[in-house]
C-alpha cells in the first residue's frame, strides 16, 4: 500500500462508526479508533502497550477466553451476537457522544499478520443497541403470533369437536325424523296385514263349522246347503288374496326394516369396500316416505367397482341430497339418481326438477347453518356435513343449477384411498 492509501485507510477507519481494536499476539492493545475513544471515554495514549483486560477489566470473561483459543488456535473469525452477552468492554457513551445505559454489542475477532509477520488480532465492534430494540419488537410480535397460532390451533380443535357433535346431532335428528317417516311407511302394511288377519279369523272360524258339521251331518245334501250358505267360494278366492296381500306388506316391512338396519351402522367409522348401489338403495328404502308424495324417483345406476368409503356416512350424503331435492320441488317433480365410473373414480349424482339454486347463493350453500327454509323447517347443515363427509374421503361435490329448472348434484369419490392417508390414520394422526 502506498501512504496515500494507508493515508485513506487510516481515515476510514477513524470515521466509520465501528470499533476497531488491534492486539498483538499478547492481546496488549496496539491501536483503537475513535470510535472506541469516543464510547469508552479513554485515551488511546495510555492504554497501549496495556494489556486489553486491565484496561477493560469487565472483558476478562471465560466467554473472551473462548473467542481468542477459536481465533488463535484456528485461525478463524469469531463473531458474537448481542443475544449472547450483552457486551464485550463496557461502553458508557455513543458515537455522538451521548451517555447510553447499556450500549449492546456485536462483535468480531480475526487473526491477521503485520507486514513485519507479527500475529496481531483485529477486534471489530458493532453497536447494535437499536438493532436489538428493534428486534425485540420483532421477538415480541413473533409471539403474539405464535400465542394467535396456539389460539387458533385451539379453536379450530374445538371446531373439530363441535363438528364431530353437529355430525352426530345431525345424525340423531335425521333419524328421528326418518323414524317418523319410516314409522308411517310400516303402519300402512302393518294395518292391511292385521285387517286382513281378522278377516281371515272369521274365515277359519266359518271352515271350521263346515269341518265340524261332517261328524253331525245326516247326509252330503246338509253339508252343502251349509257350505253354501257360508259363501264357501268367496271365502275360497277371498282367502287368497288376503294371503297374497299380506304377504306382500310382510315383505314390504321386511325390506324396510332390513334397510333401516343397513342405514343405521351409523357407529361404523372405518373405510372399507363398498358396494355403493346397495347403499343408494337403502337409502332410497329409507326416505321412501319423504319422496314419494314429491317425486317420481328414476334410477340410472352404471357400471360401479366396490369403493373404499365409509358406506353409512356416503348414504348420510345421498340422504341429505334426497332430502334436498324433495324439499326444493313445489308440486310434483322427478329425481333422478345416476352413478358412473370413471378411470379412478366413481361418481353419484342427485338431480331433481326443483326450483333450482340463486347464482349468488351457489357458493353459499356448503356453509354451516346456510339454509333459505323456514325457522324451525331447516337446520342448514345438511349440506355442510356433506361437504366434510366426501372431504374426508377425499372426493369432491358439485352442483350444477337452473333456477327455474332443477338442480343437479354429482359427488365424486376415488375407488380407493390414497395409501399415505391410511397410514396417517392408522398412526391416528389424520384430522
Ligand atoms: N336440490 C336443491 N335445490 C334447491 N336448493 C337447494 C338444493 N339443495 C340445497 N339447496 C339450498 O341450499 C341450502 C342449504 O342446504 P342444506 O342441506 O345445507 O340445509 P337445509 O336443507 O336448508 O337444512 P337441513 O338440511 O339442515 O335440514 C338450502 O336451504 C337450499 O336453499
Ligand atoms: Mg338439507
Amino acid at each position: 500500500m502506498d501512504s496515500r492509501q494507508n493515508d485513506l485507510a487510516s481515515a476510514l477507519v477513524e470515521h466509520v462508526e465501528i470499533g476497531v481494536i488491534i492486539l498483538d499476539s499478547d492481546l496488549r492493545i496496539q491501536y483503537w479508533n475513535r470510535f472506541i475513544s469516543q464510547c469508552s471515554g479513554k485515551s488511546l495514549q495510555q492504554a497501549r502497550q496495556q494489556p486489553l483486560t486491565s484496561v477493560f477489566p469487565e472483558a476478562d470473561t471465560p466467554h473472551l477466553s473462548k473467542m481468542l483459543a477459536r481465533a488463535r488456535d484456528h485461525g478463524e473469525h469469531v463473531n458474537t451476537q448481542w443475544r449472547e452477552n450483552p457486551y464485550l468492554i463496557h461502553l458508557p457513551f455513543n458515537a455522538s457522544g451521548q451517555a447510553v445505559p447499556l450500549m449492546l454489542q456485536s462483535t468480531l475477532l480475526f487473526p491477521f499478520h503485520s507486514l513485519d509477520e507479527q500475529l496481531c488480532f483485529g477486534l471489530l465492534l458493532y453497536d447494535t443497541t437499536e438493532l436489538a430494540r428493534s428486534n425485540e419488537q420483532l421477538d415480541a410480535a413473533l409471539n403474539a403470533l405464535s400465542g394467535k397460532q396456539i389460539e387458533q390451533d385451539q379453536l379450530i380443535k374445538k371446531l373439530e369437536k363441535a363438528n364431530a357433535q353437529l355430525l352426530q346431532s345431525e345424525k340423531l335428528a335425521a333419524i328421528g325424523q326418518l323414524a317418523a317417516g319410516v314409522a308411517h311407511e310400516i303402519n300402512n302394511p302393518i294395518g292391511y296385514v292385521f285387517s286382513n288377519l281378522k278377516t281371515l279369523a272369521g274365515y277359519v272360524h266359518d271352515l271350521l263349522r263346515i269341518i265340524d258339521a261332517v261328524d253331525g251331518a245326516a247326509d252330503l245334501d246338509e253339508l252343502r246347503q251349509l257350505k253354501r250358505s257360508m259363501e264357501y267360494d268367496y271365502i275360497r278366492s277371498d282367502v287368497e288374496a288376503l294371503i297374497g296381500e299380506s304377504e306382500d306388506g310382510i315383505e314390504r316391512v321386511k325390506k324396510i326394516i332390513t334397510s333401516l338396519k343397513d342405514f343405521s351402522h351409523i357407529e361404523e367409522d372405518e373405510f372399507r369396500q363398498a358396494d355403493l348401489h346397495r347403499g343408494l338403495d337403502t337409502t332410497l328404502n329409507v326416505v321412501n316416505n319423504e319422496l314419494k308424495y314429491k317425486a317420481e324417483v328414476i334410477k340410472e345406476y352404471g357400471e360401479l367397482p366396490e369403493v373404499e368409503c365409509m358406506p353409512s356416512q356416503i348414504n348420510q350424503v345421498i340422504m341429505n341430497l334426497l332430502i334436498n331435492a324433495a324439499h326444493a320441488i313445489e308440486q310434483f317433480g322427478r329425481i333422478t339418481l345416476r352413478s358412473g365410473h370413471e378411470g379412478d373414480w366413481v361418481w353419484l349424482e342427485v338431480e331433481d326438477t326443483g326450483q333450482g339454486i340463486a347464482p349468488h347463493l351457489l357458493n353459499r350453500i356448503y356453509e354451516p347453518f346456510f339454509t333459505t327454509k323456514p325457522v324451525g323447517k331447516g337446520t342448514g347443515l345438511g349440506l355442510s356435513l356433506s361437504y366434510n363427509i366426501i372431504r374426508k374421503h377425499n372426493g369432491r361435490i358439485e352442483v350444477f343449477s337452473t333456477p327455474g329448472e332443477g338442480t343437479r348434484f354429482r359427488v365424486w369419490l376415488p375407488v380407493l384411498q390414497p395409501a399415505e392417508q391410511l397410514t396417517m390414520e392408522d398412526t391416528g394422526h389424520y384430522e
